[in-house]
């Protein structure tokens, strides 16, 4: 009698790794998935995860451009200007990782890779090269006036929509954490002497 093969995954097990493996996408970007027990329709969050996609590319790119701040900052202000950069860049990527995970557990896909971030976001792409202290700071806030913007509207539908969890996201978390690394880099724009007061009175004898 001829040995019956071993059908199935059975039929290749060893101990060497299984390596260079492709295969079709479990589930297309920009696709939601169809039973969640969240109580929101497959519209509602086909529509809430495309705006989170938008503003998850924005704002890896600001995080992503506070780094290269960090890095190529020059100048009397290096110090200060390098660390504020990197704590803004860590609260940055804490951003991402919430808004991505919004995403995921609305039943759809977070935007993930650089080539596909670059060709989503709104933010001006910056030169390679290192730019002046108040250039950098300039393009920090044209980046988070786009994503303050973004924010109140995304927000404002969210509420609409019935989906209070992408609402206290937009406002708590990534509108609250804008609008103070706004200030502080703002502040850093406001041309005020270092040693001497620019109108000085002659103090009295
Ligand atoms: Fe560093």
């Amino acid at each position: 009698m001829q040995k019956k093969k071993p059908t199935g995954n059975h039929s290749r097990l060893d101990s060497q790794p299984r390596l260079h493996q492709r295969a079709p996408e479990i589930q297309e970007y920009g696709t939601v998935t169809h039973a969640l027990p969240l109580e929101l329709e497959e519209p509602v969050r086909l529509e809430m995860t495309e705006q989170l996609n938008q503003l998850l590319a924005d704002t890896m790119t600001l995080r992503d451009l506070y780094k290269k701040s960090h890095w190529q900052v020059a100048g009397p202000t290096f110090y200060q200007l390098h660390l504020l950069f990197d704590k803004h860049f860590n609260e940055q990527a804490e951003l991402v990782d919430a808004i991505a995970e919004r995403i995921q557990l609305l039943g759809g896909l977070a935007i993930a890779m650089a080539h596909d971030v670059a060709e989503t976001t709104q933010i001006e792409r910056p030169p390679k090269g290192r730019e002046e202290v108040p250039v950098q700071l300039s393009r920090l806030l044209d980046a988070h006036q786009i994503i303050i913007r973004q924010c109140r509207e995304l927000a404002k539908r969210a509420v609409a929509l019935g989906d209070d969890g992408t609402n206290d996201l937009a406002v708590s978390d990534v509108l609250r954490t804008n609008e103070l690394q706004a200030w502080f880099t703002s502040e850093h724009l406001v041309n005020m002497p270092l040693v001497e007061a620019a109108e000085t009175s002659v103090a009295a004898d």
